[in-house]
């Protein structure tokens, strides 16, 4: 039961005799024709099955053949230029493994809720296949990125016993008589692998307990976090940057009919890849919103609609640094200049897709650690590991995390975050 040819590769074949093994799409018939769209993940060729080439009984079974059934479909594959794949086939002979009965989703519209429930089977749409190429497109060129410039994957639990990003977002389980998270982020023990092999990352589902209804916050979501020791802020964001534009290269080379399916326009994608990304200290960003009417004041969080006023200048990625340490997290390091800000790195994209990158340089110094989670209310104990990281030969380091969500979200020019992974977990949504 081997699938040896794939639509996608079907060009290779031209007036060859192929078998195709999928499932039926959509159909069309007109007297003496039947069209069936064969789908089989890699894409969706027309099959033509006419009336004289086939036996009566095939050429009923063309008839009954439903939606979503399993099939296959040996024929000899033709040009037709008509078609987005540019072959069609010519159908000799129809198997039906499983007659669908009355499948769900029909080529008409539906509301996103009902799709939602369905979403097991949602997932076989070409708009959805689509994002999920592209989502595996951009995986992939993250892990190439990365391996190819040294970096070494050094994964993170994710059962653990404290906090990374703040106490208000955790999920809490019973850790046999001890309480244990999932865990926000892997960043803590990316540190500790950062001082073993100097650059690396972890790559790995994450979890918050967001109970904001957004069309950017999923529960549980997956996020790449590269550690360099040595890197300083500003290698930080040049790190950020070179990232960002090797994953958009690709997916512009790679995925360039799924872009298509997806209707995307692509220029701000492609600028993205030439331009230099503007810097924008937060103090400046602050009096820039000033300027545009929005009256966030020094000290505030810049939100959606705060990046929005502040992304609509350009068509690349902006990168916000040096925020106030008050609303950053615990392990940032000081700006030696302004001890008010910390050396953090949000990355926001344009086009409405708002932060999908969070950074900073790390508090490296054992003293103003401990003053820093003390501040934030946690409890040093939970952190004993972590601070041996400053006591045994401690260096400058710096790293982030980059949400892949948002990622499929921007580059697919998605509205809502929920179909840019394959189940979506979030507030009022864990089924299927
Ligand atoms: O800015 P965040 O919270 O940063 C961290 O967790 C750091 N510890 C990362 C690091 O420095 N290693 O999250 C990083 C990114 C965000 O920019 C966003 O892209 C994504 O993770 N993210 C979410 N994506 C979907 N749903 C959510 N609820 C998300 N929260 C964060
Ligand atoms: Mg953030």
């Amino acid at each position: 039961m081997s699938s040896k040819y794939r639509v996608k590769d079907v060009g290779q074949y031209l007036g060859q005799e192929i078998t195709l093994k999928g499932w039926l799409y959509n159909k069309r018939s007109s007297g003496k024709l039947h069209f069936l769209q064969l789908r089989d993940g890699s894409g969706i060729i027309q099959c033509v099955m006419f009336k004289g080439d086939v036996s009566p009984e095939q050429f009923e079974l063309g008839d009954k053949v439903t939606q979503e059934s399993s099939i296959i479909v040996t024929g000899t594959v033709r040009e037709d230029k008509r078609s987005p794949l540019g072959y069609e086939l010519g159908v000799k002979n129809l198997e039906v493994l499983q007659m669908a009965k009355d499948y769900p989703i029909s080529p008409k519209e539906h509301g996103p809720e009902f799709l939602m429930n369905y979403r097991h089977l949602w997932l076989r749409s070409a708009k959805q296949t689509a994002i999920l190429r592209i989502r595996d497109e951009i995986i992939f060129a993250i892990r190439e990125y990365l391996h190819k410039n040294g970096f070494v994957l050094a994964d993170s639990p994710i059962l653990t016993p404290a906090a990374c990003e703040g106490t208000s977002t955790l999920f809490e389980t019973d850790y046999f008589g001890e309480k244990a998270f999932l865990s926000q982020s892997g960043q803590l023990y990316a540190e500790a692998s950062a001082m073993a092999l100097g650059r690396t990352y972890c790559f790995g589902p994450t979890f918050r307990a967001e109970k904001s209804k957004t069309r950017r916050h999923l529960t549980e979501f997956w996020m790449v976090e590269p550690e360099v020791a040595y890197n300083d802020l500003d290698d930080n964001m040049d790190l950020a940057e070179d990232f960002i534009k090797y994953i958009i290269r690709q997916v512009l080379t790679n995925r360039a009919a799924d872009l298509k399916t997806l209707e995307r326009d692509t220029s701000k994608l492609q600028a993205t890849v030439e331009k230099k990304f503007p810097r924008i200290d937060y103090t400046d960003a602050i009096e820039i919103l000033h300027k545009k009417g929005n009256n966030t004041p020094w000290g505030g969080d810049i939100g959606g609609d705060e990046e929005t006023l502040l992304g609509e200048d350009y068509d690349t990625p902006i990168m916000i640094h040096r925020y106030p340490a008050a609303i950053k997290a615990f392990y940032m390091k000081r700006d030696p200049k302004n001890p008010k800000v910390v050396l953090a790195v949000d990355v926001i994209g344009p086009e409405g897709a708002g932060e999908i990158i969070g950074g900073s340089e790390r508090e490296a110094d054992y003293d103003a650690l401990l003053a820093r989670l003390k501040e934030q209310g946690l409890d040093p104990k939970g952190y004993e590991w972590y601070l041996d990281l400053r006591r045994y030969g401690s260096v400058p380091h710096s790293g982030f995390g980059m949400g892949i969500e948002r990622m499929v979200r921007w580059i697919c020019g998605l509205q809502h975050v929920r179909e840019t992974i394959p189940f979506p977990r979030m507030m009022d949504k864990i089924h299927p």
